[in-house]
């Protein structure tokens, strides 16, 4: 994974900055804690010692021999700076190097991120403004500070984003960088099919039979992939995202129409993500005009029927997709390995997890990717929760995991690295 050096400014909101620390080394990058003087004022070492999982580097003046002045920065895939404080940023705009923090970032030639967080005054001040305009000219990556409750009782622009929106952002930018980042390339040469959205199954000119799927996660899952060096083609249901950077992009309606897409990219594909909201069902006839209420009296008073829809099944594409890989022994690696989603509520027949696992074995997938889904949950959110399951025997399949709460593109990385190994 990535070397990141995470870079904490003495303010409050370093407080926060524990927890972005804490999603980066849960998902398994290398992270250099290096405070302030005044960082510590508000969040001693040991806690950054204790989750980074390293020493905590604080001045220039310690192990010197190896020069962590330097070292630090040029190893890095990523340096991340939150919160950034006024005081930091204006440092950083002049270029000083008076402390181990601004010697890194006059070392680093790995993309930069500054997360600035303090009162809005100090922010919206013509001086802060100006060094930040000179740290984004020189191509440094500001993310805005949210509005909402500062330290005090006052409001406004100043507040320091959630650890899970800056991690979001600090993956997109690792994922996307130059070749320093080490997991660039590794789908170099593969040709990956993803599925994204939600089938829509026409009842009549106007109105269709639907879900709530937004896309989110299969776009993350292509984008991902795209950014690891994949040929990528998204088979997309009913998305109205923007297509991530290098992906192609086939638009679908129906299950059916997914279903020839699908089947037609897979041929040369090596791995195929159904990460799209298939319909079970669909109408049996699809009425040419738009179906009417009746309005007729009858004896009984006005017409209050209603048309009955009788609905027929769709293929199961997942399924189809296995079935067209033939039937081999259990621990054998096939082409294209195939990945399944299942959206579960859980039920009085057992729990997401349980439901999941039957699932792996109904459908024969290589790899089922499960979670839970609901009213606010999942479904149209920037968030996910998944575990992963394995096909039974599988060769080189690592073992289990669960991930999450985290951002879709941090799952979409989760759910690659757990791919990849089968590869
Ligand atoms: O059976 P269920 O719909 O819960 O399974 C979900 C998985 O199966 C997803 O990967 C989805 O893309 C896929 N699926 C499919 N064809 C269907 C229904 C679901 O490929 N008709």
């Amino acid at each position: 994974m990535s070397n990141v050096v995470l870079g904490v400014g003495g303010g409050i909101a370093a407080y926060k900055v524990a927890s972005l620390l804490r999603l980066f080394t849960e998902h398994g990058h290398d992270v250099t804690v290096v405070p302030t003087a005044s960082a510590l004022q508000f969040v001693g070492a040991p806690t950054w010692s204790a989750l980074s999982g390293k020493p905590v580097a604080t001045d220039v003046w310690s192990d010197v021999a190896r020069v962590p002045h330097v070292r630090i920065g040029q190893q890095a895939d990523l340096v991340v700076v939150a919160p950034a404080t006024a005081d930091l940023i204006a440092r950083a705009a002049a270029g000083m190097a008076d402390d181990l923090l601004t010697t890194t970032l006059l070392t680093a030639s790995c993309p930069v991120v500054f997360a600035p967080a303090m009162h809005t005054e100090m922010w919206l001040h013509p001086a802060t403004q100006a060094n930040v305009a000179t740290l984004v000219g020189r191509g440094v990556h500001v993310i805005p500070p949210a509005s909402g409750r500062l330290t005090g009782a006052d409001t406004g622009p100043g507040r320091l984003p959630e650890p899970g929106d800056l991690y979001a952002a600090c993956l997109h930018l690792l994922e996307s960088a130059a070749p320093a980042a080490p997991s660039r390339g590794v789908l170099a040469g593969r040709h990956v099919v993803v599925s994204a959205g939600g089938t829509r199954e026409p009842l009549d000119p106007v109105r269709f039979l639907g879900n709530r799927s937004s896309g989110k996660q299969g776009y993350a899952l292509a984008a991902v992939a795209a950014a690891r060096g994949a040929r990528v083609t998204l088979v997309s249901a009913n998305v109205t995202l923007p297509v991530p950077a290098g992906v192609d992009v086939v638009e679908v309606g129906t299950a059916i129409e997914l279903q020839d897409a699908v089947t037609r990219a897979a041929k040369d594909a090596d791995v195929v993500v159904m990460a799209a909201a298939v319909a079970d069902f669909r109408p049996r006839t699809v009425a040419s005009s738009k179906i009417k209420k009746t309005h007729a009296e009858t004896v009984a008073g006005p017409d209050e029927s209603a048309p009955t829809i009788e609905l027929v099944r769709n293929p199961d594409i997942l399924a189809g997709l296995v079935q067209a890989r033939g039937d081999r022994a259990r621990g054998d690696r096939l082409r294209p390995i195939v990945v399944g989603f299942a959206a579960e509520t859980g039920d009085a027949a057992g729990s997401v997890l349980d439901l999941a696992r039957e699932k792996l074995v109904r459908k024969g997938c290589d790899l089922l990717v499960a979670n839970e889904v609901g009213d606010g949950v999942a479904f149209g959110t920037d968030t996910n929760t998944v575990h992963l399951f394995y096909r039974p025997g599988l060769a080189g399949a690592p073992g289990e995991r669960t991930a999450g709460p985290a951002p879709k593109e941090a799952i979409a990385a989760v759910v690659w690295d757990g791919i990849q190994p089968l590869l």
